[in-house]
């Protein structure tokens, strides 16, 4: 379990106090902070975007995981890599050239990331798999924060761990969604790399003891 990266979202936080936030994630040992950005057209809702990373960037030198659900991501990459992301993801189903926008990424060193939807199979992201840091599987339908994990959309964790060692790829997996106390150990057997944890982390309900500072 402690070698997955944990990577709560901080859309569960409580956003009067993200300094606050940030501290509990920073007792944990080596995580990262998934900054969930949603524009109200790719997804219903609207989170925040650079101005927010900007503020928060100096209060912590954990990695930001950005994870953007948003229509046109190649307009936002250089705004979001100034402003402090370190990983920036953006969705396959959101773009059509996805070389160019990794491409984009790197030049700005910064790592890339391609994300797919639960109706959206690894088949159609192979092509692009040579080229990303990290694939992040996404076990919801993204929008929202505490909503039901799809227990199916984790054999794409499985075909991801088997294609990387296949064409000896270095890809991260990372898995987004509805991960919590029940599931958490069975999510993190499929092989995954990275766990995002939204409301189960906030809420205390899954408190990840495992990666607690000693
Ligand atoms: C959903 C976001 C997730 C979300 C996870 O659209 O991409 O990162 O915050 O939250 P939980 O763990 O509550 O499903
Ligand atoms: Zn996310």
């Amino acid at each position: 379990m402690n070698n997955t990266i944990l990577a709560p979202s901080l859309l569960s936080c409580d956003f009067s106090n993200i300094g606050e936030a940030l501290k509990l994630i920073e007792n944990k040992n080596g995580s990262w902070v998934h900054i969930d950005v949603m524009d109200g057209i790719f997804v219903p809702e609207i989170t925040y975007g650079q101005p927010i990373l900007r503020s928060i960037r100096p209060l912590t030198s954990m990695p930001f995981d950005v994870h953007l659900m948003i229509e046109k991501p190649e307009n936002q990459i250089e705004s979001f890599a100034k402003a402090g992301a370190d990983l920036i993801t953006f969705h396959y189903e959101a773009a059509v050239h996805h070389h160019r926008i990794i491409q984009h990424i790197h030049s700005l060193g910064k790592k890339a990331g391609i994300s797919i939807v639960p109706s959206t199979p690894v088949s159609a992201i192979l092509p692009i798999l040579p080229f990303v840091d990290l694939v992040l599987v996404m076990t919801v339908n993204p929008g929202f924060g505490g909503q039901s994990l799809i227990p199916e959309c984790l054999e794409k964790v499985s075909e991801l761990v088997s294609y990387r060692k296949e064409k000896n790829l270095s890809y991260m997996i990372s898995v987004d969604g509805g991960v919590n106390e029940k599931n958490a150990k069975d999510v993190i057997s499929y092989g995954v790399d990275v766990a995002v944890s939204g409301s189960a982390f906030f809420s205390g309900a899954l408190s990840w003891s495992a990666y607690d500072k000693k």
